[in-house]
């Protein structure tokens, strides 16, 4: 499927649905009614598709298994993981905070960060998280003593963070001889040695339950072989600890475009397992995950409004839309590619050109930049862009003071609002 094709079904949200007058239905909703209710730009998320991927990774990689809240998090969404048998993988103590407003119990949370500050893990002990994946000395220091400190005994559970060495790029790898990277502890370095020393001190201390290694290569990887290959450098310094617990991270790679193929989360549960069992680790390990984005990417799409159409003689197209940058970042960050629709005409062919763009005061606000849309797009049509569950919302600003735009959840022809729409009255509220 080309760029001027209609958008490949395959990356709309599971219950899509296209009537018979081409209008795109989701949860049983019409599109055009959604932005109707709730205005424009707006995140549509299919509650059913959000379930069935927590679902597949909990079957895929066993219990254990934790979604990556960074890429997407709200009260409901934590609730909805937590109900479908995911634990949850947080950051800052922040992603902690709305874990716990959610009411997911603490032991089903991981801990995360290269730099968590004494707060958060005090608050991590405090409230029994489930695991703290170990991320340098100076951590270990503070929890030495803010464990040493405590009123009640407290013993954390705890993995530590490795960094395989292994490089990730789209669809290739290669291995690097050094370890060039904020997180964690470098295998080539020794550093991985001496805080595995470090962490078995500790155990027998009393002071935490070293219960594992963690190591994560990096996100939207297309490929199974670099995780296989992670394995495979772990694996010789795993084996022999002789430690419950391996977390191999998160990154499995979605499609964002027509044309693109990612792999299912079975293949890369199964890889991983075969490439452990090959490198001589044994059935009695917990070997799991922690995907984000393949969990909620494309269980959304954002509803746009098109305002401006400007045609630049010699040039291009630009279509401008009521959103952009600060509910998108992507495509400015990282030169993400997204397709984009008229929700209208789903199946309709895109034969126009365009550069879809935002209502920033800039001109690296694009969303789309070298776009198709039906030759019948005008001002007023709603416009829509798939695959935007992951890293849209969570990483959207309020950047020109633009409102975030509000959050919903469909299924079986219900709307329900999880993240209300800011308001202009929000813009000014922490100031004082
Ligand atoms: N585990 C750890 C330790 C991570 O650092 C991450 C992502 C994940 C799991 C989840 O990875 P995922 O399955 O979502 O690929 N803002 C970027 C992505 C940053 C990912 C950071 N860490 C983007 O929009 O592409």
């Amino acid at each position: 499927m080309g760029p001027t094709d209609p958008v490949s079904p395959a990356l709309l949200p599971m219950t899509s649905v296209v009537d018979a007058d081409g209008h795109l239905h989701i949860g049983g909703i019409d599109v055009a009614d959604l932005a109707e209710e709730f205005g424009t730009p707006l995140f549509v998320y299919d509650e059913a598709h959000l379930r069935a991927r927590c679902r597949e990774a909990v079957e895929a990689w066993g219990d254990g298994v934790a979604y990556a809240s960074k890429a997407f998090l709200c009260v409901a969404m934590a609730r909805l993981a937590n109900e479908e048998g995911m634990c949850l993988d947080v950051a800052t103590g922040g992603e902690l905070h709305v874990a716990l407003v959610a009411g997911v119990p603490a032991d089903r949370l991981v801990l995360h960060g290269n730099n968590k500050s004494d707060a958060e893990l005090a608050q991590a002990l405090e409230v029994g998280v489930g695991r703290i994946v170990v991320d340098s000395f100076d951590e270990m220091d503070r929890i030495e003593r803010l464990v040493g400190a405590a009123g009640s005994p407290v013993r954390p559970r705890v993995l530590a963070r490795i960094t395989p060495g292994v490089e990730v790029h789209t669809h290739e790898f290669v291995r690097t001889g050094q370890e060039d990277s904020k997180f964690g502890f470098g295998l080539s370095s020794g550093a991985a040695d001496r805080a595995i020393d470090r962490l078995r001190a500790l155990d027998a201390a009393g002071v935490v339950e070293f219960a594992g290694v963690h190591a994560h290569i990096g996100s939207q990887v297309f490929a199974i072989a670099p995780f296989v290959r992670a394995v495979e450098v772990l694996a010789g310094f795993f084996a022999p600890l002789g430690l419950p617990e391996l977390v191999v991270g998160g990154g499995l790679g979605v499609a964002y475009v027509n044309g693109e193929e990612a792999p299912p989360m079975a293949q890369w549960a199964r890889s991983v397992r075969e490439a452990c069992t090959a490198a001589g680790i044994g059935p009695g390990v917990r070997v799991t995950a922690e995907p984000g984005r393949s969990i909620v990417a494309s269980a959304a799409v954002t509803v746009y409004r098109v305002g401006t159409v400007k045609d630049v003689p010699g040039f291009r197209t630009y279509v401008s839309v009521d959103g952009g940058m600060s509910d998108n970042p992507r495509p400015v960050l990282y030169g993400s590619g997204y397709e984009a629709f008229l929700p209208r005409e789903t199946g309709a062919p895109r034969p126009m050109p365009i550069r879809l763009v935002g209502k920033h005061c800039e001109s690296g606000d694009v969303l789309v930049s070298e776009g198709f849309v039906p030759g019948d797009l005008a001002v007023g049509d709603l416009l829509a862009t798939p695959v935007t569950g992951a890293y849209g919302h969570s990483m959207a600003s309020n950047y020109n003071k633009v409102p975030r735009p509000a959050v919903l959840f469909v299924a079986d022809g219900v709307a329900r609002t999880v993240v209300r729409r800011e308001t202009f009255d929000d813009l000014v509220r922490l100031d004082t």
